[in-house]
């Protein structure tokens, strides 16, 4: 919520706020700066009870925000020319590697050390457990460093200086910060949706249509009615990809059985292998349309069995999920130390029972946000975060059909990436609408 203040109203400000239709809160400034659309009374805004903002066309929730409440976001902490101690300490502690949460720790730290200039490790650790602040790359104890170095200059017990990294240290062996480290201290680098943000105005906007069943045969996807719906400009099913519809690899590893990965489609055209599958996308003028006609798009399946754990797609009457590889796609023996079985008679005690963890390996806290283009040197350019650049230029090639030396890809601002981003399964979608 907004509200006016007297020592920030300029012209920037109220044609801001004017332009882009935000609420502000009735007051003598609001009255007297903005027109009426833009004010909301007193009386029809009850900060006590759950209220939808509309700020910048985007619906926005509040809850518990008593009336007149002061909102700190990082904008409001500090800036490049003129840091915080908390974000200049998490620049020189290494408490941010990708960025994409420093900005929620920054926060949270911020209105812990207003409250208590003195905390201990574990209250710091306590007030991210309650404000939810995760971190999926640097880990919490240089986050912990870094607030407990920021107090001691907020405390005057030290000064900026001290816990600012110094050009005359030498590179080895000193905490020298990562490039990009300010931007994301200061919450201006742009991460996939700020990128996304600043496409031209035309940019069709892409929406995929998902399997909801783990095994099926595709009998037909029937995109008629999608391809009718406002604004769509076109639905691409894996029959139309040109270029293989395959995302292929090697085999890695010797015990592999099978050929290696040639069972990777694209969107998947004759078979769903996994719940989550693509089966079509959709493009539309807006991500609204592209969404909506997504949801019209038909599957007509025949559903197979669905094996949801390791004992039931070996048995041997299981169907192959990947056809030519084994479902037992290979062993890896590893003995290591003592023979086990004599360390589990010789126990006390044993327990015994069936494990399963998600199926998930890697949960970035981004998820795939991309951009793709024919560029002015008449390159299909895709902005995303994949990690292996060079090898996503040549798997997407041949699934696609566009030769390498015509693909360029740029890697955004990445929020974590981890293992899961070296597949580029999602940047061939992408590709395969500008091929
Ligand atoms: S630095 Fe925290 S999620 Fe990446």
């Amino acid at each position: 919520m907004i509200i006016l203040n007297k020592a920030y109203i300029s012209d920037f400000l109220v044609n801001t706020i004017i332009n882009n239709k935000i609420s502000v809160l009735e007051n003598e400034y609001s009255k007297k700066y903005l027109p009426a659309q833009n004010i909301i009374s007193k009386e029809d805004f009850n900060l006590t009870e759950r209220k939808i903002l509309n700020i910048n066309g985007l619906e926005r929730a509040t809850v518990r925000v008593p009336e007149y409440s002061t909102v700190t976001t990082i904008e409001g902490i500090g800036t490049p020319q003129n840091l915080h101690p908390i974000q200049q300490a998490f620049i020189t502690y290494g408490a941010v590697q990708c960025g994409f949460c420093s900005p929620g720790f920054i926060v949270s730290s911020y209105a812990l050390l207003q409250k208590n200039p003195n905390p201990t490790r574990e209250e710091i650790r306590d007030c991210f457990e309650k404000h939810r602040n995760i971190c999926r790359c640097t880990g919490y104890k240089q986050i912990v460093d870094a607030v407990m170095a920021a107090a001691k200059v907020m405390r005057g017990e030290a000064t900026m200086k001290d816990i600012t990294y110094s050009k005359d240290e030498p590179i080895y062996g000193s905490s020298r910060p990562k490039p990009a480290a300010l931007a994301k201290v200061c919450g201006i680098c742009d991460y996939g949706d700020d990128v996304k943000l600043k496409m031209p105005p035309d940019t069709a906007h892409l929406a995929v249509v998902l399997s909801e069943v783990p095994h099926a045969n595709i009998i037909s996807i029937d995109s008629s009615e999608a391809e009718k719906m406002p604004g769509v400009y076109r639905v691409l099913l894996g029959k139309n990809v040109k270029g293989t519809n395959i995302i292929a690899n090697p085999s890695n590893h010797p015990r592999s059985r099978g050929e290696g990965f040639n069972y990777n489609k694209v969107i998947a055209d004759k078979k769903i292998n996994k719940r989550g599958d693509i089966v079509a996308v959709v493009a539309a003028d807006t991500e609204e349309h592209a969404r909506a006609a997504a949801k019209a798009v038909k599957q007509n399946l025949e559903i197979l069995p669905a094996y949801m754990n390791l004992l039931d797609a070996v048995t041997p009457d299981a169907i192959e999920i990947f056809e030519g590889i084994p479902n037992f796609h290979g062993m890896q023996p590893m003995i290591k130390g003592e023979d086990t079985r004599d360390v589990i008679d010789a126990s006390d005690f044993v327990v015994e029972g069936s494990f399963y963890s998600q199926h998930e390996p890697h949960l970035p806290i981004e998820p795939d946000v991309m951009q793709a283009y024919w560029d002015s040197d008449g390159m299909m350019t895709i902005q995303c975060k994949a990690q292996a650049v060079g090898m996503t230029r040549f798997l997407i090639s041949s699934a696609i059909g566009i030769p390498p030396d015509k693909i360029r890809i740029i890697i955004n601002p990445t929020g974590g990436s981890f293992g899961y981003s070296v597949f580029s399964g999602t940047y061939a979608v992408i590709g395969g609408f500008l091929s």
